[in-house]
Parts: structure tokens; C-alpha cells; sequence
């Protein structure tokens, strides 16, 4: 699991999986590309082997994306799942695990996905847009943002006087039901 951030995502995938409801899924390693992720300590509290490979410390995007391949490859992983991280993937990871990146977006891609197209960003435009509805969706990343298949998305209404912040907890809430079943379901069909 890769993140970079609070982490509710993967705590809620830790949780599946302590609950035996993750199938042949089972996180091996959580990283973080920043040192003050507060999902961190949620893989630590799950004794869930946890590290950063610090973006700012590594001085330059190739040692970054050299060390998280590093990383990755150290530890035999085979589904990389992004959640809540914020950096881009170098071609070179994506194409060592090519169609085995997942990723979850909180909007209904392909509306609402791209560069900047993150966090409270995403749900601002939906609310701009006047959509009677939004959701989150699950999907295999490629080379670019938010464009890889759709594996699973999950649907709910944007309400009179919702903010960002109100849609945001109601796609938020779906998010942590939606990505542990996709993995669960993903990991299903590895040979
Ligand atoms: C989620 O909204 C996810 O869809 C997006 O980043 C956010 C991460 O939240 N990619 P968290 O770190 O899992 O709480």
C-alpha cells in the first residue's frame, strides 16, 4: 500500500483483513512517501511493516522512484495499491507491475480525475458542476492520472447544501466499503 497521507483507506483494508474479509489479500508492506503520514501508525498498530522513502530527503525524483522500486521489489510484492498517494508513479514502475496498480479515486471517473484533481479539489467541481450525484471508483493505473480500467465504482447523491466537506465524508464513507471488496475481489483472480 502506498499513501501519503491520513490513511483512512488503509485502515479500513487493515480492518477487512484482520476480520479475515480481505481473501487472498494481505498487506505486506505500507509506504509513505512523507515521513509525517498519519497512516503510518495505523499500519503499526496492525503490526504491519510500515517505512518511508522520503521524496524531500532523496533529493530527486529518480532516487525517489528508484528506492520505492527498490522497495517494492524487496519485498515481492504483487498488487500495489495506492490510497490517498500523491505522487506519480515513474513508467518504469508501472510497467513492472503493469495492470497490478490499483488505485481509488473519490469521484466517478472519468469525470473528475487528471492533474489536480485531488482531495477537496474533486468534490468542489462536482458541486460547481451542479451533478445530482458522485461516488468513488476503484481502477488499474497506467501512465496517466485516473485513466486506467474501472474495476468497481460506487454511486451517492450530492444533497441541497452540501460543501465540499459534507460530500467528501459521505464518498469517503462508500470508499472504505468499495476498495477492500475490489481487492478482495482483484486478488480473487490472480493466477
Ligand atoms: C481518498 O479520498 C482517496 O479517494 C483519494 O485520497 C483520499 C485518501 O484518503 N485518492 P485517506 O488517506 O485514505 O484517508
Amino acid at each position: 500500500m502506498l499513501i501519503s497521507g491520513g490513511g483512512s483507506n488503509l485502515e479500513a483494508i487493515l480492518r477487512a483483513q484482520a476480520a479475515g474479509e480481505l481473501g487472498r489479500g494481505q498487506v505486506g508492506l505500507v509506504i509513505s512517501n512523507k515521513p509525517e503520514a498519519a497512516g503510518l501508525e495505523r499500519a503499526r498498530r496492525y503490526n504491519v511493516p510500515a517505512r518511508v522513502v522520503d521524496r524531500k530527503a532523496l533529493g530527486s525524483e529518480n532516487a525517489f522512484q528508484a528506492a520505492l522500486l527498490s522497495a517494492l521489489t524487496d519485498s515481492k510484492t504483487d498488487v500495489v495499491c495506492l490510497a490517498g498517494f500523491l505522487r506519480k508513479l515513474a513508467p518504469v514502475i508501472i510497467q513492472k507491475f503493469r495492470g497490478r496498480i490499483l488505485n481509488i479515486h473519490p469521484a466517478l471517473l472519468p469525470k473528475y480525475g487528471g492533474a489536480g484533481m485531488y482531495g477537496h479539489f474533486v468534490h468542489e467541481a462536482v458541486i460547481a458542476a451542479g451533478d445530482a450525484e458522485s461516488g468513488c471508483t476503484v481502477h488499474v493505473v497506467d501512465e496517466e492520472f485516473d485513466r486506467g480500467p474501472v474495476l468497481a465504482q460506487v454511486r451517492v447523491p450530492v444533497l441541497p447544501g452540501d460543501n465540499a466537506e459534507t460530500l467528501a465524508a459521505r464518498v469517503l464513507e462508500q470508499e472504505h466499503r468499495l476498495y477492500p471488496q475490489a481487492i478482495t475481489r482483484f486478488c480473487e483472480g490472480l493466477s
